[in-house]
């Protein structure tokens, strides 16, 4: 590429952008909006694979085969999004070892709402509830991406979600037609997951620091608070019909406003989580190492067959 193409490149990544077109690996890009995207792509992958685990601690001891297979093809999709997204990072020349070593050396990020425990079976259910419902409010306005791949991984994604919000939906109905200790256990699960879905929108839009950039780009498309409120909104006639309390006491309608109002959220735990403090962060970390490593002989074999492949031919 020689000096003077640069701004020609530059002004038709702009205009590709302007025009609400998607990006594709071919096209030139700007460093920042390659570093951008993969950092999304990569915590975004990461999560879903970390994400895994909460849930997979309660496949062994589903109630039934009917919730036990549900759960398993939950657990399941998770990996497949995970797998989507790491591709999407290598159409990016990303490196998916690199990307897993950063990872599990604490280097690259992953939803914090993976950091706390599932109790009982009803986290199965409010964790599909909320932190599936909230993950498809964040993640719809990806399908519009401006990163192609990453787009139309977000697509199936998305699809597939809204499967695990139902399931969970349901089993909290089912649940809550169930005994009074049944109904006491999914109003301890919702209690404990309300506030950590709330903060998987990320910080208030005054401390988010990349939002600013990611929107121009169009690779965001709402700030983290306009999210934020539309899963409040989405939630509060969904606890209604279920039956449970939102633990939030300030937590009601603003007729002007035509939105929920609701109380102040502990950033400092937010913080502290991100930190590497939260319940089960060492244990999440750890899991996924161990995993890695187990799988060691895999990647081996796997990389000996293509040699010895590439030699034939
Ligand atoms: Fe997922
Ligand atoms: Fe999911």
């Amino acid at each position: 590429m020689t000096a003077t193409a640069e701004p020609d490149l530059e002004r038709l990544f702009e205009h590709t952008i302007e025009r609400d077109q998607r990006i594709e690996p071919r096209d030139w890009l700007p460093e920042g909006y390659r570093k951008t995207m993969i950092r999304q792509i990569a915590q975004h992958a990461h999560s879903e694979i970390i994400g895994m685990q909460p849930e997979g601690n309660w496949i062994t001891r589903a109630p039934s085969l009917r919730r036990k297979a549900i759960l398993l093809a939950k657990v399941q999709d998770e990996a497949g999004h995970g797998l989507y997204l790491y591709s999407a990072a290598e159409t990016l020349g990303a490196d998916r070892a690199d990307l897993t070593e950063k990872l599990i050396s604490g280097r690259q990020k992953y939803s914090s709402i993976f950091n706390y425990p599932t109790l009982t079976f009803a986290d199965v259910g409010v964790i599909g509830w909320l932190v599936d419902g909230a993950a498809i409010c964040n993640q719809v306005p990806l399908c519009r991406s401006s990163y192609g791949p990453y787009a139309r991984a977000m697509i199936r994604i998305c699809k597939e979600e809204s499967f695990h919000q139902r399931q969970g939906y349901e089993l909290l109905m089912t649940m809550m037609r169930g005994t009074e200790a049944q109904r006491a256990m999914v109003q301890d699960a919702v209690n404990r997951w309300w506030w950590p879905s709330l903060m998987m929108f990320g910080p208030p839009d005054a401390e988010s620091p990349n939002t600013a950039q990611s929107m121009a780009w169009k690779v965001k498309r709402h700030t983290n608070d306009e999210l934020r409120q539309r899963f409040v909104d989405m939630s509060v006639p969904q606890a209604k019909a279920l039956g449970v309390t939102l633990p939030d006491p300030e937590l009601k309608w603003n007729e002007e406003r035509q939105h929920h109002n609701f109380g102040p959220i502990d950033w400092d735990e937010f913080k502290q989580i991100l930190k590497g403090n939260g319940p089960c962060n060492a244990q999440r970390i750890a899991h996924r190492r161990k995993a890695h490593e187990d799988g060691a002989w895999v990647r081996e074999a796997a990389a000996a067959y293509a040699a010895k492949q590439e030699g034939r031919a």
